[in-house]
């Protein structure tokens, strides 16, 4: 049995979206809300047993959930009503790291001979420092001190993330056990949390500098890091992983993933991992470079979709660790990019609250409750982009009776669910058209994908073809309205400007600035049409 959403969207919905309610239970009475949107998918940030010390991705039981977000029978109830609703569940499996918490590392770290020390990647100084120059994804070296056995761990990220050592066959077989305790729940997929570190050089060679990084000599940026991920046996074990799927007629596997243009062609990189196993894909994450330009973003989709081969394409807008597009990009490119977004192949990947253009929170330095953010810094912190989902225009958007962890922005009063329901214009229903338009039209579902010359290079054209049926996107990413050339007997079902933007003569079309729009060839779809 092929998977429902290979031709769905999933969205991403983190922390508690409803008041007096914990945390599953809120994403269980939204459901509807989803179903109604048209999303197919949903992909649940980490619930497990955690000090939260990095919203979960610190994981201390893998089989547990987390008092804070519910209990197992609530995690079953979730799954129950999305399955009724024909919503898929994908969770996050973390992989590489636990919690410094987890009784595994507890035992490792407390004595060299304990069994569970080869979890963990344990090494002597360097001249009484640490190991080599490999440096934390959230700030300084990947190297903690750990007194009792006057060794180093290593942790890829904050030092309560020690990582899990993959070369142990052992280990391996705790993570395939884990994701199928899950798929035998009844989970969907898994989106596989930061990859690339579960293979590294075996030698733990120093990584060499970045020459083009300016800053801090100290910082991650400052080198290029070819030593401390995608080892030699990262498609090895990126296949064992993603096997255990074989053993399941429908469940799928998303590798979290951010092409490194240090480390080589990155589209390769891409190959690499999506070729490892047909259930397996790779998100894409280019348009988190906000690259503003027709013709790359058209060649980098082209590029994605042909390493892809035939794994499901996983086009990703946005997440929990980037800035939130509508900032990013502001209302009107980012509103195109939702379009182009939604009429892409394979599964449309959306952060909650993107439907109806959330923006990046307001926070004070007293805010910040992320760790990863440094000397609680809001520039740059993850938290913007985690602020509580707007779904009215109460005190605290609907979202909690009482103050939520972070403040609620103050656009919540115009930006919200209720208030974008009740206008047909609004971004909301933009979504909610294409997404079912996506549903009913096999060419948007399983049509090939073809990057076409429009004439104007600051208008992207792309064909998605399936058998006779033929349809057209145009997007214009200049800050002026532009004209082109389209194909003869077409019809414009829809577009993110009002249709009397938007003028058709003589073969051409004029489209506002940072418009987009689909055309569809008149043909048997049209005319079956209800
Ligand atoms: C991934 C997650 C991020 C987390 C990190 C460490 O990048 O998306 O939120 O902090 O891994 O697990």
């Amino acid at each position: 049995m092929r998977l429902k959403y290979i031709h769905g969207v999933s969205a991403k919905i983190t922390y508690r979206i409803s008041h007096e309610l914990n945390e599953l239970n809120g994403i269980t009475e939204k459901l509807d809300y989803l179903a109604w949107l048209g999303v197919d998918v949903i992909w649940i940030s980490p619930f497990f047993v955690s000090p939260l010390t990095d919203f979960g991705y610190d994981i201390a039981d893998y089989r547990a959930i987390d008092p804070t977000f519910g209990g197992l029978e609530d995690f079953q109830k979730l799954l129950e009503k999305a399955h009724t609703l024909d919503i898929k569940v994908m969770i996050d499996l973390v992989p590489c790291h636990t919690s410094d918490q987890h009784p595994w590392f507890q035992e490792a770290r407390s004595s060299r001979d304990n069994p569970k020390r080869d979890y963990y990647i344990w090494r002597d100084g360097r001249d009484g420092k640490e190991p080599n120059n490999w440096r934390s994804l959230s700030g300084g070296s990947s190297w903690e001190f750990d007194e009792p056995t006057n060794q180093f761990y290593l942790h890829s990220f904050l030092k309560t993330q020690p990582d899990l050592n993959w070369d142990n066959p052992a280990v391996r077989d705790e993570m395939k056990n884990v994701v199928r305790f899950w798929f035998d729940m009844g989970v969907d997929g898994m989106r596989v949390d930061a990859i690339w570190g579960i293979s590294k050089d075996p030698e733990f060679g120093d990584d060499s500098p970045n020459p083009d990084f300016h800053g801090d000599p100290e910082a991650y940026g400052a080198f290029i890091h070819d030593h401390c991920k995608m080892g030699p046996h990262f498609q090895e074990y990126l296949h064992e992983l993603a096997s255990v799927c074989d053993e399941y007629d429908d469940k799928q596997i998303v590798f979290e993933f951010y092409p490194d243009e240090k480390l080589g062609d990155i589209y390769q990189q891409y190959h690499r991992v999506m070729k490892a196993h047909p259930k397996a894909s790779a998100f894409f994450m280019e348009y988190r470079q906000d690259e503003w330009h027709a013709e790359h973003t058209g060649q980098k989709i082209e590029n994605y979709l042909r390493a892809a081969g035939s794994a499901k394409p996983f086009f990703c807008l946005g997440n929990h660790d980037q800035p939130r597009i509508a900032s990013r990009l502001g209302t009107e490119r980012a509103r195109a990019l939702h379009f182009l977004n939604l009429l892409t192949p394979g599964v449309s990947v959306m952060y909650y609250g993107d439907e109806i253009g959330m923006t990046n929170g307001e926070l004070t330095a007293e805010d910040i409750q992320d760790n990863f953010s440094p000397a609680n810094s809001v520039i740059d912190s993850r938290d913007l982009e985690r602020t509580p989902m707007q779904w009215d225009d109460t005190q605290f958007a609907g979202f909690s009776s009482v103050q939520p962890w972070l403040p609620v922005h103050a656009n919540a009063i115009r930006t919200n669910v209720l208030t974008q329901a009740m206008h047909p214009d609004s971004l909301l229903h933009l979504h909610r058209r294409l997404l079912h338009l996506r549903r009913n039209m096999p060419v948007l579902q399983r049509g090939t994908l073809e990057v076409i010359n429009t004439g104007n290079g600051f208008v992207l054209g792309i064909k998605r073809e399936l058998n006779s049926e033929r349809a057209y996107i145009y997007i214009n990413f200049a800050d002026a309205p532009q004209h082109f050339f389209i194909p003869e007997h077409t019809e414009i079902i829809a577009s993110t400007r009002p249709h009397r933007s938007i003028i058709r003569k003589n073969g051409q079309l004029t489209i506002p600035s940072h418009c987009g729009i689909l055309l569809l060839h008149k043909g048997k779809w049209l005319n079956s049409r209800p």
